[in-house]
């Protein structure tokens, strides 16, 4: 085996995108070349159905050169237009099987062979390797390159190569529709508050059906955003859950309030609204109830007692973009839902992003004002504020996933649906529940078992990833020792953090995956 072959298997081509050559297309739609090449044809066929196969731009006006001319050459009575028509309809038909990979503008021409080296040049802006016959071109390229003989045997005998958020799978999907919304940002050039960015906002609005959206810089920043708005300010008590992401409670620290843990729910794993008002004081402010792996926490119990006491009530929604609650979103059961675009989240961006959703229209004007210094016309400064827009071009990008998101949503709940038929009955491992009057994203699909490290160790030793969402609660975490709480203190977030595993999520796990991992289980 040659170095680069090894290479090649190691890195599995299933993370690699596919190239595919002139020489293969022709191969497919010449008679007597497909006898000949057969490997072409099944290498082609096999890839028609996968999502990461592309052609060169390149490629195109030259399949169409030399197939019109074999055509001539075969039938010396079709007319020019005729002869077209046949062309083009192959164009078509292998354009709605393959995307198109531009060339990239940093091309280095290799005069020996220009049309090689703009091939490679578009393999490499794409992460991919060139599926060819061309055999100068595979001894020249051995590490770009791929024969179809090649190709088949690794992919027939390919394991599985999980990945827990794959990233870069759903960025290939949507390729195209991605390249044209931040081309049109990089053409007009306007960076902040672009014209993407209200864009965004309205797609927000009518997805959710709330009556304001503000993109904001992050999921950290749209808490902070959330709770500058309502005043809260130094001596002020928040209730929440000691079980999530750090930001819910440290956005509350770093306003000089005080962050007031109450237990979990033993099957949510949010808020217990049973144990709220026992830790309510003359300073509490508010609640923020977080939707922890994407499921909303028992809102109408929250929203009595906040009403009871007079108390806000935020949403730490950073895990939950498009549940539901009781047929309506969550911006729908508080005063202002936050989320988060942070790539691995449901619904990411290509970096930090966030978004703070209101139906009260005073508020939304305040957090308006506070996203941008606490501006209220041009270096006119109403209140204290921050820095914390969107970039336009992450903006861009969530126009093109929020467009796809039902079919994401749709899909993680499949992948979900799928764990939960296979694990189930299993013994020693609890999974999760959804209760009936909710949805979720499943920004994780998290399960509980004893042995949780060896299971840990095995796992990834076959290859599949995991994760702990949280390993310890945040009452136990040294930066909140100030507050005084010790071990004991929250028994249900304290059993189930030491518990708690996340299986691989995304929309692009197959079923085959799906067994692979719940059988190593
Ligand atoms: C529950 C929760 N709140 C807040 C955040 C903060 O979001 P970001 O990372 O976008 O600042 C996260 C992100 O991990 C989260 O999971």
């Amino acid at each position: 085996m040659t170095m680069s072959i090894y290479m090649k298997l190691l890195g599995s081509i299933s993370v690699k995108n596919i190239l595919i050559d002139l020489n293969i297309l022709l191969d497919y739609y010449e008679n007597a070349r497909r006898k000949k090449y057969p490997d072409s044809i099944e290498a082609f066929d096999y890839l028609k159905y996968q999502n990461f196969a592309f052609v060169s731009s390149s490629s195109i006006d030259n399949f169409e050169f030399i197939k019109y001319a074999t055509l001539s050459k075969a039938y010396p009575s079709l007319n020019r237009k005729q002869k077209l028509t046949i062309v083009h309809n192959f164009i078509k038909e292998f354009l709605t099987f393959f995307k198109i990979a531009k060339t990239p503008s940093y091309l280095e021409i290799d005069y020996d062979d220009i049309e090689d080296s703009q091939l490679i040049a578009s393999a490499k802006a794409i992460d991919a390797l060139v599926l060819t016959r061309d055999e100068k071109m595979l001894n020249k390229y051995p590490d770009m390159t791929i024969s179809p003989k090649e190709f088949l045997k690794i992919s027939k005998k390919q394991k599985p190569k999980i990945d827990f958020a794959n990233l870069k799978k759903q960025h290939f999907r949507y390729y195209p529709e991605i390249e044209k919304s931040t081309d049109t940002v990089y053409n007009h050039s306007r960076f902040i508050m672009g014209p993407e960015i209200q864009e965004l906002e309205e797609n927000l609005c009518s997805f959710t059906k709330a009556k304001n959206a503000i993109t904001c810089s992050s999921g950290t920043d749209a808490l902070l955003l959330a709770m500058m708005t309502l005043d809260i300010k130094p001596g002020d008590e928040v209730i929440t859950t000691p079980f999530t992401f750090i930001a819910t409670a440290e956005t509350i620290a770093l306003l000089g309030a005080k962050p007031i843990f109450v237990d979990i729910d033993e099957t949510t794993y949010n808020i217990n609204p049973n144990r709220i008002e026992e830790k309510i004081t003359s300073k509490t402010r508010g609640i923020i109830s977080v939707s922890l792996y994407g499921q909303p926490s028992n809102l109408d119990e929250i929203n009595a007692i906040a009403k009871k006491h007079n108390l806000f009530h935020i949403i730490d929604g950073a895990q939950s973009f498009g549940a539901n609650y009781k047929g309506k979103a969550e911006v729908h059961h508080c005063d202002i839902y936050t989320t988060s675009f942070f790539p691995a989240k449901p619904l990411g961006c290509y970096g930090d992003g966030g978004a703070v959703l209101t139906n009260n229209d005073e508020l939304a004007q305040k957090i308006r004002m506070l996203r941008v210094h606490g501006q209220n016309k041009r270096y006119s400064h109403k209140y204290i504020g921050l820095g914390a827009r969107l970039d336009t071009i992450q903006a861009a990008i969530l126009n093109v996933k929020l467009n796809h998101y039902k079919e994401d949503f749709a899909k993680r709940n499949e992948v979900a649906k799928r764990y939960t038929e296979l694990l189930q009955n299993k013994e020693d491992i609890i999974l999760p529940t959804i209760k009936s009057d909710r949805t979720t994203p499943w920004a994780q699909y998290s399960i509980r078992i004893k042995n949780r490290d060896e299971v840990q160790t095995k796992l990834k030793e076959a290859g599949i990833p995991t994760a702990v969402h949280y390993p310890k609660p945040l009452h136990l975490q040294e930066c909140f020792a100030y507050l005084g709480n010790k071990e004991g203190d929250f028994p249900v977030a304290e059993r189930i953090s030491q518990e708690i595993m996340s299986l691989p999520m995304n929309p692009d796990l197959s079923e085959s995956e799906i067994v692979y991992i719940a059988k190593r289980i």
